[in-house]
This record gives structure tokens, sequence and C-alpha cells, in this order.
């Protein structure tokens, strides 16, 4: 537990909101580790409670090698002995779209898991290596059983061979590690970084894995469908007074700007203790840096379930058509089914 609150800011006298942009955070590494666990949704996800969808054999296919993945060596030599074995990567790496449960199938794998382990988006795990050194964080990581890394993305070089390194550091020293993302490794920083040695750095980091596709469906994909709710101004002032807690209230534009000045690795305690988020005067994006920050965001408020209340451009729109065909283009659409999600959330708790 955090001993100080995540928020510099008093509440107001006045009875006004809270707002985002007083929330400044800072997080220490003891901090990150003690939150390198699965985020609260995912709190009672088993391999039990995943129901492959019959269409998509892959999916049964992924809840064994999950299963199998966790389980002691002589169980692994059954029925289910997997085609990479005897010389099994010590890596499980599950690759498929938006919604086919590769998150679940992760948490479910640190949850069946005995010993020390750990579960954190890519990010968490830069963010710790930015605030406790490279030593310091093998340091914190290593002896441990497994190291879950939900959303591996490699958007920049220098992160990467970092987490190469770390990962490889780890391995040796026992470690089990299980990844998800929505491409495969190999792919991984594709059309974006063609510098010989960042190829190869993920090819070294793709020899870790086994690799494995999940097809299927957006399994949300009903709560998904259409837009974002936009409500306007007096709908907003509504839904805000609605809200049983704590919820912030600022302007699209100004919490825009707020993002660019704090680490990314701090928007989960921006978040934290938050009942809901209301944005008034959404509009499309036209910067690719604050697009993408934006997505770090709604990333945290998706791992938080912390309802969005929004006025303006539906939030799914503010990605602009020459952003959705570019590299990033994948991300932008999670980000996107995530606000759809999360705006339209609020009953369904
Ligand atoms: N086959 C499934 N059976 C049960 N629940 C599922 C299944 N697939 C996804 N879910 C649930 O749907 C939601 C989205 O799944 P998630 O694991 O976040 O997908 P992904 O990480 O692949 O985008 C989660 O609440 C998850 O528990
Ligand atoms: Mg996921």
């Amino acid at each position: 537990m955090p001993s100080d609150r995540p928020t510099s800011a008093a509440r107001p006298a006045d009875g006004a909101h809270p707002r985002l942009v007083d929330r400044a955070p800072t997080i220490s590494a003891a901090e990150i580790v003690a939150h390198l666990t699965p985020p609260r949704q995912f709190a009672d996800a088993t391999a039990d409670s995943y129901r492959p969808d019959p269409d998509y054999p892959s999916q049964q296919e992924a809840v064994e090698a999950v299963r199998g993945f966790g389980a002691p060596q002589e169980r692994r030599r059954g029925l289910f002995r997997r085609r990479a074995e005897p010389d099994a990567p010590p890596g499980l790496y599950l690759d498929g779209g938006f919604g086919v449960g590769k998150t679940h199938l992760l948490a479910a794998l640190w949850h069946a898991t005995p010993g020390r382990r750990y579960f954190g988006t890519f990010i968490e795990y830069t963010a710790l290596v930015g605030a406790a050194g490279y030593a310091g964080a093998v340091q914190q990581l290593s002896g441990a059983a497994l190291l879950c890394i939900d959303e591996f993305e490699l958007d920049d070089p220098g992160d990467t061979r970092i987490m190469s390194r770390l990962l490889a550091e780890l391995v040796r020293g026992g470690t089990r590690v299980a990844a998800t993302s929505n491409t495969p490794p190999n792919a991984l920083g594709e059309g974006r970084f063609a510098a010989a040695d960042f190829l190869r750095e993920i090819d070294a980091l793709a020899a870790q894995f086994d690799t494995l596709r999940i097809d299927g469906l957006d399994y949300r994909r009903r709560s998904t469908e259409g837009h974002a709710v936009a409500l306007d101004a007096r709908g907003l002032d509504r839904a805000v007074a609605a809200v049983s807690g704590t919820v912030t209230v600022d302007r699209f534009d100004d919490v825009v700007a707020h993002l660019a000045s704090v680490h990314p690795s701090r928007y989960v305690r921006m978040v934290e203790g938050l009942d809901a988020v209301a944005l008034e005067d959404v509009r499309m994006l036209t910067s690719q840096t604050d697009a993408l920050r934006l997505v770090a965001f709604v990333d945290r408020l998706y791992d938080a379930q912390v309802p969005v209340l929004a006025s303006g451009t539906p939030l799914d729109e503010v990605f602009a058509p020459d952003m959705l065909a570019g590299g990033y283009r994948k991300k932008y659409l999670r980000a996107a089914s995530r606000l759809i999600a999360l705006t339209g959330a609020r009953s369904a708790g």
C-alpha cells in the first residue's frame, strides 16, 4: 500500500471537482514492484473460466498451453506433450487480436503459478529499470518463478535492448517468462526500426518464446459495438453529479497537455482511487506523440476499470485517419475499443 496519496491536490473547498491535471504523482521502484500483479478485473481469471470458442481451435490449444506451461515436467510428458519439447523455450508468447482473452490467460497462468511471480505491462518493467537502474531491476526480479509481460511493445529500440537483456538474464537464473502482444515477436517493430542490430535483438528475443497465435472474435464485442458515448454539456454535468465517489473533471486539451508532463509509468497512480473521469470538449488529436500518450493513459484507465464521461467528439474518433493508417494502427484501435467500453460501462460495473 502506498502511504502517500497519488495527488498533491487537496479537494477543493467550494465543492468543485478535483482535476486530473493536479495529479502529478511520483512512483518509486518499490511501489512499481508492489504493483506487479494482474489488474483488478483479472483477479479471478483462471484457465477454467476461459471458455474456448469451438469455432477457433487455437483457443483450446492456448488454454492447454497455459496449463502445460505452469505444470511440472512429469505432467508435461503425457497426452499433451507440446510440439517443442523436450527443448521447450522458457517463454510462452500469446499473440492475437483484441479481446480473444490473452490477458485473461496470462493472469490465469500467474494465479496458477506457485512461488514469487510478477505481472506487468512492458511499460511497467521499463519504468522499473528507469527507477531502480538495470542492476537494481535484475536484483528485484531475479529468482522469481514467473514473469508475465502483458502487451509487449517495442516502440523504442533502447527499451527493447534492455528488456531483451533483462529477460535473458532472468531466464538464465531459472525464471520462466510469459508474454502477450497483438503482434508476434519476430514482427514486432517491423516497419518502424530497420537497424540491423535491432532486428537481431528481436530474433534473440523471439528464440526465448514458444509462440502461439490465438484466433477469434472480440469476447467483449457486444460492449464495443458502435461508438464511444459522447454527452452534451448538460448531460455531462448530470452524469458527473450522478457519480458516487471521486470524479475528476477536466478539459480534454488540458489533460492532453498534462500527460506530456507526467512520465507514462506514473499514469497508473494518476487514475488511482478514481470512480470516474470526465473530459470536456474532446476533439480529434493531430499530434502522434499526444495520441500515443493518450493510448498509454487509456490503458491505465482500462486496467483500473475507471468509467469515462465525455463531451465533444466521441472518444473513439480522436485518432486522426492518417494515424490509423500508420505503424501504430493496432494501438489506436485497441484504445478506441477500450474507450467504447469505458464510456459505455457505467451500468455494467
Ligand atoms: N474465451 C473467454 N472466456 C471467458 N472470458 C473471456 C474469454 N475471452 C475473453 N474473455 C474476457 O473478455 C475480456 C477481454 O479479454 P482480454 O483477456 O482482455 O483480451 P485480450 O487481452 O486478448 O485483448 C476479459 O474480461 C476476459 O476475462
Ligand atoms: Mg489484453
